[in-house]
């Protein structure tokens, strides 16, 4: 169980859903990846921001599993942008002792781009000021389901008794098994759904749902939120001490 006594401190783990890119474009009557442009030019913002407010390990909803049914004109378009984001932000963000990670379906992303996430990975695996990691062809349903494939190969191939099998089992077979659940979520452009985003993971964080769309949201509406997360009193079903 997490430690009672961390809600009078900022939020470790911070995880965001980035919405709102399109209606961003739309409203300056631009297409929708110009949105998704200025969006990713954001995740520089917050994630230099991190180390000055306390936040150890940040996780980005870059890419859903059900994001594939856009048209095949958005879909190539962020698969495009997430490969040149890699190619101008890896030495950038080594530099700057970021550790970057990738969770979701990786088989089923091209296979630069794949190559690209592994080649980032490897590259920045001694960082440790910030824990970025970014969910690309992720869902939190896809990720149970994964994740219980192995558990029930192990199972089967005797490498995991069934009755030793608790809380804490399917957690190592998750994506996420080396990180921390987050202690806050937030989402943007106003929707109030967390759309399959970290399921399990988020069982006791607090959310916030700020109607700011995703590329308005600068460094001080995130320390406006990971200040509002310090005042919050977390009692994870229990009682305050
Ligand atoms: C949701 O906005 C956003 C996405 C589906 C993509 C998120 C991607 C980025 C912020 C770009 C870059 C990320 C990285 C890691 C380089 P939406 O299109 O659903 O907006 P809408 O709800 O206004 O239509």
């Amino acid at each position: 169980m997490p430690d009672d006594g961390r809600y009078l401190s900022g939020p470790r783990h911070v995880a965001i859903i980035m919405d709102g890119n399109g209606r961003w474009a739309e409203r300056r009557g631009r297409p929708r990846l110009f949105g998704h442009h200025a969006g990713a030019r954001r995740v520089r913002e917050v994630v230099e921001a991190c180390p000055d407010l306390g936040v150890k390990y940040l996780t980005i909803f870059a890419f859903s599993t059900e994001n594939w049914k856009r048209t095949q004109i958005e879909v190539a378009g962020l698969m495009s942008l997430f490969r040149s984001y890699i190619k101008r932000e890896a030495m950038a963000l080594k530099e700057k002792n970021v550790r970057v990670r990738f969770i979701g379906d990786r088989p089923g992303l091209d296979h630069k781009l794949q190559a690209q996430m592994d080649e980032l990975e490897a590259m920045t695996e001694h960082c440790d000021s910030v824990n970025l990691t970014i969910a690309l062809n992720y869902g939190g349903r896809d990720e149970v389901a994964r994740a219980t494939k192995r558990l029930a190969q192990d199972v089967a191939a005797g490498r995991l008794d069934p009755e030793a099998i608790d809380e804490e089992t399917l957690p190592r077979y998750l994506d996420t098994r080396v990180l921390p659940d987050p202690d806050l979520v937030i989402r943007t452009s106003g929707e109030a759904r967390i759309s399959n985003f970290l399921l399990w993971q988020s069982a006791y964080a607090e959310y916030e749902f700020i109607d700011t769309l995703w590329p308005d949201f600068t460094r001080d509406v995130f320390a406006g939120l990971v200040g509002n997360y310090a005042g919050r009193d977390r009692r994870f079903g229990g009682v305050k001490a």
